[in-house]
C-alpha cells in the first residue's frame, strides 16, 4: 500500500487528527492523507519556505535574535502579499493568491491540523490521575518486600538498543526480581541470495542475550525469562497458558518494541509502532482488571519527537499538540498515534500508566558501548568513517585513486544546518529512567521527557567527526539539498555506477536532513529529575557524541564489525580500558584530547586482535 492510498479507518489519520478551516474555525470533511502530515510535503510546493528557512538560519546565526528574525521574515510575507493584490488589480486578476503563489511561491494556510480533543475536563483528569497514582502506590505497597518494591517486568523490544541497556540495568538491581522478555522468532538470511538459513526461536535468541550481556553463567542470569510473542499479534501472540501465569505474578509491562525506521511508509510503521502499542495496552488493561494480579503500571516507551517540528515554544511533557511545523516522517507520526492512545487508555478506561520520552538515543555515555546498534546517528557516522577510510586506503592508478577520493568527498556532504541544535540522550540515562518509573508509582499519569539540556549544534558535530574520524564533512543547506543537489549528485553517481554510494547519499538526505534544518524543536526536561528521581546532571552531549566516534571506529569498524558476540567481546575491553582512563585521567574519557586518547589507545590495546596490552 502507498503512502497516496486511502487507508481504512481503524488506520487512517483522521482517527486522530482533524482538519479545521482558518476562516470560519469549522471542521473539515476532507480525507487526511498520511503524507499531508509531513515536513517535506509541505515544503516541496512552498519554495518561498525553503528559502525563508535558510535565510532564517543565517539571520538568526548573525544576529542571535529569533524574534527579531522572525519579526522581519513575517513582514517579508506580509510584503509579498501585498505586492500580489497591487500587481492583481494592476493587471485585472480577480484572484491575488493566484499571482503570489505563482511569483513568489506564497500561499496563505486555509486550514490547519489538530488533534482530535477527548472529551475530559482539565479538572476531571487531575481527579483521574490522583486517584490512578493512588491505587499505583497502594498496588506498588503489596508488592513490596520489607517496604522496598519487588518489581516483576514484562519487556517488550528486549533484542533492541535501548532494551538490552535496560535489561543490563536490571541485572544488577535487587529491586527487579524477574524481568520476562517477549521475542519473536528471527529469520537468519544469506546476506548475498538473500535467502533464509536459519530461524533463530525466542528462547535461542534469550540464550544469545545473555551471552552477549555478559550475564551467561551469572547468578542475575536466573532472573530473565524469555517468552515467544509478537506485538503486532491480539494478545502481544503470548499463549493462554502463560498469559495465565503472568497475571499472577507481573507487577509492571514496559512496552518499548517499536520500528524506528524512519523511512518506513505509513502502514508499517503505523503496524509495528500503533497496532503494537494497542496491543500491549489491551494486555496490561486485561492484567490491571484481573483481581488476582499484582500489577501496578504500564510504561510506554516513546520519543520526545512525538512533537514534531515546533520552533516557537519548547515541547511541554505534559502536552501533545499537533506541531505547527508537521511531522518529520511517519515514525514520528505514529508514534505522536500511539503516545494519544495510550493516553486514552489512561483517561476512558483508567490503565494507570508513565509514559516516557527519549530525546534521540545514542551509545552508552561513559564508553560509548551500543552493542551493535547501527541505526540512527550512526548511521552517517559510520558512512564518513568508511569513506574516509576508502579515501585513504585507496590503492591502483593514479586516475582510480582520485575517483575514490571524489566519491569519498560527495560521500561525506551532510544536509544540516550549522546552527541547527539536535537533543542527543545516551542509552544508560534512558535505562535509568525506565528503571527508576518501575519504582516510582507516583509517576503514573506523567510524561516524562528523557532528554538533554545541553543540545549539541551540527557545527560541533561536523568538528567532533573531524577529530575523531579525521573526515572532513561539507554542511548543505538541507532542504536545497535534498530537493535540487542531492537528485544531481546521485544521478550523477548512478552513471558513474556507484549505485550504492548514491543509495547511501540519498538515505542520509531524505532520512536525517529533517532533524538538522534550523528551527528544531526543543524538549522542555524537569520530570525525569523531579518525578523519576534521576540525577540533575544529566550526559554531557559533546562528549557522549565523542565516545560514539571512538566507539564506533576502533570497536565496529565503522560498522564492518557485524558479529554481536564479537562486538560484545570487544565491548568489555573497551569498557575495562575507559573505567582504567577515567581513573588515570580523574576525569571522564570524552574529555580526553583525541590525541592522548590515541596514544593512551596505543599503548593499552592492541587494535588489530582487539585484545588489551598486558
Ligand atoms: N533509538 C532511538 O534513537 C530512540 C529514540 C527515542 C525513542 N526510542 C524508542 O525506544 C524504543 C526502543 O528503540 P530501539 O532504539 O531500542 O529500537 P531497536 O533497536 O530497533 O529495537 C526494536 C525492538 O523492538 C522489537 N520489535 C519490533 N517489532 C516487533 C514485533 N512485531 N514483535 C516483537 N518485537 C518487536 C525488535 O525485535 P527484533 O529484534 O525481533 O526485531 C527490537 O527488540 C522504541 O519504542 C523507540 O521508539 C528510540
Amino acid at each position: 500500500m502507498t503512502t497516496e492510498t486511502k487507508f481504512p479507518p481503524e488506520i487512517s489519520p483522521s482517527r486522530y487528527i482533524e482538519k479545521v478551516s482558518l476562516g470560519s474555525g469549522e471542521v473539515l470533511a476532507d480525507e487526511i492523507l498520511p503524507r499531508q502530515l509531513l515536513v517535506h510535503h509541505h515544503r516541496d510546493y512552498h519554495i518561498v519556505d525553503i528559502h525563508a528557512h535558510y535565510m532564517m538560519g543565517r539571520v538568526v546565526k548573525a544576529t542571535g535574535d529569533e524574534n527579531w528574525a522572525y519579526e522581519k521574515m513575517k513582514r517579508m510575507r506580509r510584503l509579498g502579499h501585498r505586492t500580489a493584490e497591487v500587481l492583481a488589480k494592476a493587471i485585472g486578476q480577480k484572484d491575488p493568491e493566484k499571482i503570489s503563489k505563482a511569483l513568489f511561491g506564497l500561499k496563505k494556510r486555509e486550514y490547519f491540523f489538530r488533534y482530535k480533543r477527548h472529551p475530559h475536563t482539565k479538572e476531571e483528569i487531575e481527579a483521574t490521575i490522583a486517584e490512578l497514582q493512588q491505587e499505583a502506590v497502594e498496588a506498588m505497597a503489596v508488592a513490596s518486600v520489607d517496604g522496598k518494591p519487588a518489581v516483576r517486568v514484562l519487556l517488550t523490544g528486549g533484542t533492541g538498543f535501548v532494551g538490552k541497556e535496560f535489561l543490563w540495568q536490571v541485572a544488577h538491581d535487587d529491586r527487579i526480581v524477574e524481568a520476562v522478555v517477549l521475542i519473536r522468532p528471527k529469520e537468519i538470511k544469506d546476506r548475498k541470495t538473500g535467502e533464509v538459513t536459519r530461524v533463530l526461536s525466542p528462547a535461542e535468541r534469550g540464550e544469545q542475550l545473555l551471552r552477549q550481556l555478559w550475564l551467561e553463567g551469572t547468578p542475575a542470569a536466573a532472573k530473565f525469562r524469555f517468552i515467544a510473542g509478537d506485538v503486532e499479534e491480539p494478545g502481544l501472540g503470548v499463549s493462554e497458558e502463560e498469559r495465565a501465569q503472568l497475571a499472577s505474578t507481573l507487577t509492571h509491562v514496559i512496552h518499548c518494541a517499536a520500528s524506528v525506521a524512519f523511512d518506513d511508509p505509513y502502514d508499517i510503521s503505523f503496524r509495528a509502532n500503533v497496532t503494537g502499542t494497542l496491543n500491549a495496552l489491551r494486555f496490561s488493561h486485561a492484567l490491571q482488571d484481573n483481581d488476582d494480579s499484582p500489577f501496578v503500571a504500564h510504561v510506554a516507551i516513546e520519543t520526545s519527537y512525538i512533537h514534531g517540528r515546533h520552533i516557537r515554544t519548547p515541547a511541554r511533557e505534559d502536552e501533545i499538540v499537533f506541531p505547527r511545523k508537521f511531522y518529520n516522517n511517519y515514525y514520528e507520526l505514529t508514534k505522536a498515534m500511539a503516545s494519544l492512545e495510550t493516553e486514552r487508555f489512561m483517561l476512558d478506561k483508567g490503565l494507570r500508566v508513565i509514559q516516557l520520552c527519549p530525546a534521540i538515543v545514542i551509545g552508552e555515555s561513559r564508553a560509548g558501548n551500543n552493542r551493535g546498534d547501527t541505526k540512527v546517528v550512526n548511521a552517517p557516522v559510520n558512512l564518513f568513517g568508511r569513506a574516509g577510510a576508502a579515501a585513504r586506503d585507496s590503492e591502483g592508478s593514479l586516475f582510480e585513486r582520485s575517483s575514490i577520493s571524489a566519491l569519498a568527498r560527495l560521500a561525506c556532504i551532510f544536509p544540516a544546518d550549522p546552527s541547527a541544535e539536535i537533543n542527543l540522550i545516551t542509552v544508560d540515562r534512558v535505562a535509568q529512567g525506565m528503571v527508576a518509573a518501575l519504582k516510582r508509582p507516583e509517576a503514573v499519569g506523567e510524561r516524562v521527557h528523557l532528554a538533554s539540556d545541553t543540545r549539541i549544534k551540527s557545527e560541533q558535530i561536523r568538528d567532533i567527526v573531524a577529530d575523531e574520524v579525521g573526515v572532513k564533512v561539507r554542511l548543505a543547506e538541507p532542504t536545497l539539498h535534498r530537493t535540487v543537489t542531492l537528485p544531481l549528485l546521485t544521478g550523477v553517481l548512478r552513471r558513474l555506477k556507484q549505485p550504492k554510494v548514491a543509495y547511501a547519499m540519498e538515505k542520509l538526505g531524505t532520512i536525517f536532513g529533517g532533524y538538522s534544518e534550523w528551527g528544531q524543536p526543543v524538549h522542555a526536561v524537569g520530570n525525569d529529575v523531579r518525578i523519576l528521581g534521576l540525577s540533575e546532571d544529566r550526559p554531557d552531549a559533546a562528549h557522549a557524541f565523542r565516545m560514539l566516534c571512538r566507539h564506533n571506529r576502533y570497536v565496529q569498524g565503522f560498522g564492518k564489525v557485524r558479529d554481536l558476540d564479537e562486538i560484545s567481546r570487544r565491548e568489555r575491553i573497551w569498557w575495562d580500558l575507559m573505567c582504567e582512563l577515567e581513573r588515570t585521567t580523574g576525569g571522564p574519557a570524552g574529555a580526553i584530547s583525541p590525541d592522548d586518547f590515541r596514544a593512551a589507545l596505543d599503548k593499552h590495546l592492541d587494535l588489530e586482535s582487539f585484545e588489551a596490552r598486558s
